[in-house]
């Protein structure tokens, strides 16, 4: 099969070249996938995609017209695809639904820690030479509340991590994991009650139409003051302006985030050479009690082992048998 595999970067591409596949031509590209990018894909019968890219209705439209009838997404994660529009096109999308639920879990809590202990600040000091503590006190994990919203294999791990450390765990799931709750003594809650009696917050289920800004101002409210939050999980999910507005207020003592609802053509990409244009994201880098990491989650060797050979399989059985185990439509 030939694939055009968009927005390769030096960290993913050697995991390509490591696996040696006489079965595919492919062909790589930096470029994002976009409607300017889009004919890059002609005559191509597939296409590997990152969470950058973008298959809107419209690039879907382009990429059915240049004969393209097979979308691998190198992420767990699909709200950056129309997927009823790939089905409508008979274009077929499959996903990689697990690589690393580790690598996403063990940022999470290098996140809590870093923010909590202040390293950061920290590091920046003794650089300085300055070896003074003050401001630089945190709390015992141990004993502290952590709210999971969606424990599915990342947030179970999570559990287990955050279990270890003496944490009480309670979740929100729309499914319960029965297993967590012996495994772990992990208690499933409502969201509002998740959120009153939370130290700390961590979003770890997709983005979609019910999850869009599930953390609003509303739901900020009624959270502990002081809480913690960690969204590893996508920009979307959390309001942002609502974040910034409770950090400020001092609701919020701290947020890592990983993933941000305007991240795409930022995170990724070297802009240090530029003036930062998005607003948000300049004002968010402003705050010492602001963690960020540009969408960093998943990179870990196992994690990108994980991702390009589980991509290979599914272009494999596309070609073989017209369908993969991990087609989404
Ligand atoms: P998963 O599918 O195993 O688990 C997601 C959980 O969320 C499931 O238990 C599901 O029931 C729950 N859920 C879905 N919709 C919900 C709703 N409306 N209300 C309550 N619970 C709901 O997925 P996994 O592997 O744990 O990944 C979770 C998310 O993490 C992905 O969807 C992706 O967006 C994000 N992710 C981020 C990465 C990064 O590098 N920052 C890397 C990989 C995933």
């Amino acid at each position: 099969m030939k694939v055009a595999i968009f927005s390769i970067h030096s960290f993913d591409r050697p995991f390509f070249e490591k696996i040696k596949t006489n079965s595919h031509e492919l062909v790589y590209f930096k470029e994002q996938l976009s409607a300017e990018t889009a004919y890059l894909a002609k005559d191509f019968d597939g296409i590997a995609i990152f969470t950058s890219d973008s298959a809107n209705e419209e690039i879907l439209n382009l990429l059915h017209s240049y004969g393209v009838k097979f979308i691998a997404l190198r992420s767990v994660g699909y709200d950056h695809v129309d997927i009823d529009k790939a089905t409508e096109l008979k274009i077929k999308v499959a996903n990689v639904p697990e690589y690393s639920p580790f690598a996403i879990a063990e940022h999470t809590v290098a996140m809590i820690l870093a923010l909590n202990r202040k390293l950061i600040l920290a590091d920046n000091r003794i650089k300085r030479h300055d070896f003074s503590l003050g401001g630089l006190t945190g709390f015992d994990l141990n004993g502290k509340t952590v709210g999971i919203i969606g424990t599915g294999k990342i947030g179970s791990v999570l559990a287990k991590i955050l279990h270890g450390f003496g944490c009480k765990v309670i979740a929100y799931d729309k499914i319960e994991e029965s297993s967590l709750k012996s495994k772990y003594a992990l208690h499933y809650t409502n969201l509002d009650e998740l959120c009153k009696q939370s130290d700390i917050i961590s979003l770890n289920l997709p983005l979609n139409k019910d999850t869009k800004y599930l953390i609003n101002e509303q739901q900020i409210t009624i959270m502990k003051n002081g809480v913690m939050l960690i969204n590893t999980a996508r920009g979307g999910i959390v309001n942002t302006q609502s974040v910034i507005n409770a950090l400020k207020s001092g609701k919020i003592s701290s947020f890592g985030m990983d993933v941000y609802e305007n991240e795409k053509g930022v995170f990724f990409h070297d802009l240090s050479k530029s003036i930062l244009e998005d607003d948000t994201l300049a004002l968010l880098t402003t705050f010492s009690n602001v963690l960020i990491t540009a969408h960093q989650s998943f990179l870990t060797n196992e994690a990108l082992d994980g991702i390009v050979s589980t991509t290979i399989k599914n272009i494999d059985q596309w070609q073989k048998e017209g369908k993969s185990v991990n087609d989404i439509n």
